[in-house]
């Protein structure tokens, strides 16, 4: 996958299947399902590091995830989210930080929260041949100015901003807890691919955190999301019975030992 080709699925009319990935194994494993896009999204700050929020991952550590991941997949389009800070300390420092993105990990474009006002820096970026997708709506690392995780519902603006960004060069969206006929109004007014969690059906793709779709987490699953598997329980179920059968004498068995 190519952005160009990522790009131009709105206009075949192909829904977009997009899903976060951290390491190896699970990037290796989402490739290999034929989804279009994987994204090494910032949410590893709370899935992958325990902490409350995206604002303290830092440049570093998604480049250390999104080598790995890089190196796993073969098919998708691999974006990379931009952690706060990185990009919103003018143009040069947005484009020597994007840049070390592509630089130092094989993933192909960068993704940034914000609409008209990170307009200068998306179309920087892009004029420096990174590619960017953008994210409208609730945009995590704004937390404490949106005080929460809530719906965000200023319609009018969602649209300009989503103008502003595809004017800038984006070549895609993600939608992010937006009502559902907004975000479909936001949809028909770019040409270039909404990818929507907790946006609703009308969005030209969708977007998960793996974790979330297999529920390996420790918290409860978020309103958008749908559970595919409960990997949670697996694990608990298998270490327990590991930790019987070893108390048990009956692991390792014949087959798990060498004469
Ligand atoms: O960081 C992330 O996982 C994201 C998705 C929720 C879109 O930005």
């Amino acid at each position: 996958m190519t952005v160009p080709r990522f790009a131009a699925l709105k206009g075949a009319g192909q829904k977009i299947t997009v899903l976060t990935a951290y390491d190896y194994t699970m990037a290796a494993l989402l490739d290999s399902a034929g989804i279009e896009g994987i994204l090494v999204g910032d949410s590893l700050g709370m899935v992958v590091q325990g902490r409350p929020n995206t604002l303290p991952v830092t440049l570093d550590q998604i480049i250390y995830h999104a080598e790995m991941v890089g190196r796993a997949v073969h098919h998708a389009l691999v974006v990379v989210d931009m952690p706060f800070l990185s990009y919103q300390l003018g143009t040069v420092k947005a484009i020597e930080n994007a840049g070390r993105v592509l630089k130092e990990t094989s993933c192909q474009a960068v993704k940034l929260e914000g609409g008209a006002e990170q307009a200068e820096v998306v179309a920087a970026l892009v004029s420096a041949g990174i590619p960017v997708m953008g994210h409208l709506g609730l945009r995590p690392q704004s937390i404490h100015q949106l005080g929460g995780y809530g719906v965000q519902r200023d319609r009018e603006r969602l649209v300009a901003d989503a103008e502003a960004v595809q004017r800038a060069g984006a070549f895609a969206i993600v939608l992010e807890c937006i009502p559902a006929d907004v975000a479909r109004q936001v949809t028909a007014a770019v040409r270039i691919p909404t990818i929507g969690i907790g946006a609703g059906a009308g969005c030209d793709g969708q977007v998960l955190v793996i974790n979330d779709l297999v529920q390996l987490t420790t918290g409860r699953l978020p309103r958008h999301a749908r559970a595919y598997a409960d990997l949670k329980t697996v694990v608990v179920e298998s270490v327990t019975r590991f930790r019987d059968e070893v108390r048990q004498g009956t692991f390792p068995g014949p087959q798990q030992t060498f004469e």
